[in-house]
């Protein structure tokens, strides 16, 4: 199989929206050291949507949340939209992260106080967004996500899989150049899974750079290329062609 970055995407989306390079996090110290990430280099265009596919312990969680400004490299650079995150204060990062990126985690990461409106809403309000505006877009990105009936449940009133909508109407609102999804579908059944997949194309057709962590051949085939991870390193990189090349593939 060769190798095919974008084939969907639009030409006059061409810039590199995340870079990493030569990166390396190493948690812990001594005989507890472990190198999560082991000098990996990879970017991703605009309008690019890339599956992330390895082993547990492989380092995909850590490279999102480097990619998420939600940590900083050993050593080694991250740039979103050309910006070096290890380089900005956590100010700098924070305000990153709310007008660029959206992010869906492993764990949903809803806040249990809020309902799925205002959850969704927050990241708009912080960003300057009057409240009404925010509630009708959060309102637009829960339909989407066909779980706009659920808006005023609080996360405890939901189902794990309707949390993880929410979660990713949370991530999609507002104009985010980078979304990065960890493994986005693990509570859906397999028809909501494909409806979440084709709002996060459709996302990459708009021109986003969209990063999606699964465990799933027939996920990771919605993709305009695949990275396998393995100890922290990139051990295969491929364009995507079928479900059927794609699993022949990570054997
Ligand atoms: N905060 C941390 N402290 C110590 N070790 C960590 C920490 N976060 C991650 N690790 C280790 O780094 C390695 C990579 O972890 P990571 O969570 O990125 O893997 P993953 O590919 O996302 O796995 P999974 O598929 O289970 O989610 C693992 O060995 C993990 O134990
Ligand atoms: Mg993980």
């Amino acid at each position: 199989m060769s190798i095919e970055a974008g084939k969907h995407r639009p030409p006059e989306h061409t810039g590199q929206v995340l870079v990493l390079r030569d990166v390396v996090r190493v948690h812990g110290s001594g005989d507890a050291e472990v190198r999560a990430l082991d000098g990996l280099t990879i970017s991703i265009a605009a309008g690019e949507f890339v599956a992330v596919m390895g082993p547990s312990g492989s380092g995909k969680s850590t490279l999102l949340h480097l990619a998420g400004g939600l940590d900083t490299p050993t050593s080694g650079t991250v740039r979103v939209e050309g910006t070096d995150v290890g380089a900005l204060s956590v100010s700098g990062r924070a305000a990153l992260r709310r007008r660029h990126i959206g992010y869906v985690f492993q764990d949903f990461n809803l806040i249990p106080t809020l309902t799925a409106a205002e959850n969704v809403a927050l990241p708009r309000e912080l960003d300057g967004t009057g409240r009404k505006a925010a509630r009708t877009e959060a309102m637009a990105a829960l339909a989407e996500l066909e779980v706009q009936d659920l808006a005023d449940r609080f996360p405890d009133e939901m189902s794990g899989g309707q949390q993880q909508r929410t979660a990713i109407a949370r991530a999609i609102i507002g104009k985010r150049r980078l979304l990065l999804a960890d493994e986005p579908t693990g509570a859906l059944d397999s028809h909501t899974g494909e409806a979440v997949l084709e709002v996060l194309r459709g996302r990459a057709d708009a021109g986003s750079a969209v990063v999606l962590v699964t465990h799933d051949a027939r996920f990771a085939a919605w993709a305009d290329r695949v990275i396998f991870l393995r100890d922290g390193t990139v051990i295969d990189t491929a364009g995507v062609d079928s479900a059927e090349e794609l699993l022949a593939h990570s054997r």
